[in-house]
């Protein structure tokens, strides 16, 4: 991790000790690194060097105004799947020429918000989607631009929740039935079919599974421009992986450089969609143990953040590093790394050899991507505070929730 790394047996973020941020924002705490997200969003850059390109934040990740924000400075566009991702990506000053609205279940105020905002691109994943834009659009006198959805029937090899490109998936549209779709302008008459676009899965750790899905959209292209319909852009959506542990994974260089070549000489735009591989291994959750507690069986670190806080672990049996921000001299014992919340399965990491004591700082790595965008308030607890670093500089992004804030929004009945 670059931009968290050990001076004097320290952990720092940038050039900022972590203990000073949990003192000063107490924990739990998302901690991220402006540098870190910066020189990622470079690589990218430099690997599609002079290529028509476009690369669109997967907002899900992480969808913190101040990151939307340093994205959309660094001229990054941003691939959303709701209104609410629309709001943030607008408000944080994304371009909406550098917005695709992907998801299967647009529904007809979010395509109205999205059409308003005149953004590059819909990506549509059912006939039934397709006919209420085009109805949409209609009414409001406008042409929606769209891409179609495929599901090219590719194997992601990654963890079933997160793949998505299997044809038993609820996602795209049969690859066998898109052509036929594209051929239909004639009843679709307020729709422009400007890309054609797929996502196979998250946390791929192979180049082939995208290689293959290129291929099977370059072989539909290839067909759809044999009937003279101009299509302007290749999305071939995110999923690229990052290390974890000591994962085997493709750079960023040699993942647009296999994507470039499955496009082969032909002048189209690329776009993709990356979420993860971008923000990653940009954060950190900076948590506090509060309790030892040895039994017969085990040995207990219980710290103050939880399943609700980072859901990968009890979700997907995610692996997390956790590294202590002060270390220790000595033996280390064997620990379970839980958290406060009533569930056998609020866990952050198992068997992790650590020297600890109660009141020790620990960092959960890797963090920076479905960590608080996956977050909730199970158990009332309120969200945690996320910061983020800039050199010597720390910022607050985002407060500490309250537990006023929390029920603001309940009401009890009237008697
Ligand atoms: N595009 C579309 C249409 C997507 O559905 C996704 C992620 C992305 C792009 C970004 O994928 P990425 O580059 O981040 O792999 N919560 C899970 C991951 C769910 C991914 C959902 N879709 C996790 O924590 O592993």
């Amino acid at each position: 991790f670059p931009h968290f790394e050990y001076k004097q047996d320290i952990l720092h973020a940038e050039q900022v000790p972590l203990e000073t941020i949990a003192q000063k924002f107490g924990t739990p705490c998302y901690v991220y690194s402006r540098a870190a997200i910066s020189a990622t969003y470079h690589e990218f850059q430099q690997a599609f060097a002079d290529d028509d390109y476009l690369v669109c934040y997967a907002v899900k990740a992480n969808s913190n105004l101040a990151i939307l924000n340093l994205l959309a400075k660094l001229g990054c566009g941003f691939d959303i799947v709701s209104g609410g991702e629309l709001q943030r990506a607008l408000k944080a000053g994304g371009d909406p020429q550098k917005i695709v609205f992907s998801g299967v279940g647009k529904l007809a105020d979010e395509m109205r918000m999205a059409l308003a905002a005149n953004i590059l691109c819909f990506n549509v994943e059912s006939i039934g989607e397709l006919q209420l834009l085009n109805q949409i659009a209609a009414a409001m006198n406008m042409t929606a631009p769209v891409s179609l959805r495929v599901n090219p029937d590719v194997d992601a090899r990654t963890h079933p929740y997160i793949s998505t490109g299997l044809k038993e998936n609820k996602f795209g549209i049969p690859i066998e039935e898109a052509e036929h779709i594209y051929l239909s302008t004639d009843i679709f008459s307020n729709i422009r079919f400007i890309g054609l676009d797929c996502h196979i899965g998250s946390q791929l750790t192979e180049l082939d599974p995208f290689v293959q899905a290129g291929e099977r959209l370059m072989s539909l292209l290839h067909r759809l421009q044999s009937h003279n319909l101009k299509i302007n852009h290749l999305d071939l959506g995110g999923g690229l992986g990052i290390r974890y542990t000591n994962e085997a994974l493709p750079s960023i260089q040699d993942y647009v450089t296999a994507l470039r070549k499955t496009l082969g000489p032909m002048k189209l735009r690329l776009v993709i969609e990356p979420g993860r591989s971008l923000i990653g291994n940009a954060g950190l959750l900076l948590t506090r143990t509060a309790y030892i507690k040895h039994t017969p069986e085990r040995h207990f670190a219980i710290v103050d953040a939880a399943m609700n806080d980072l859901m990968r672990p009890s979700l997907y049996k995610a692996y997390h590093q956790i590294l202590p921000i002060n270390k220790r001299s000595g033996g280390s014992c064997n620990y379970q790394i839980v958290g406060p919340v009533c569930e056998t399965g609020d866990f952050l990491g198992h068997d992790r050899k650590l020297n600890l004591e109660a009141g020790d700082l620990l960092a959960v790595m890797s963090a920076g991507a479905y960590g608080m965008s996956m977050s909730s308030n199970y158990n009332s607890r309120p969200r945690a505070a996320e910061v983020m670093v800039d050199g010597q500089t720390v910022h607050l992004i985002r407060a500490r929730e309250t537990i006023d804030q929390m029920i603001a929004p309940e009401a009890i009945l009237p008697s």
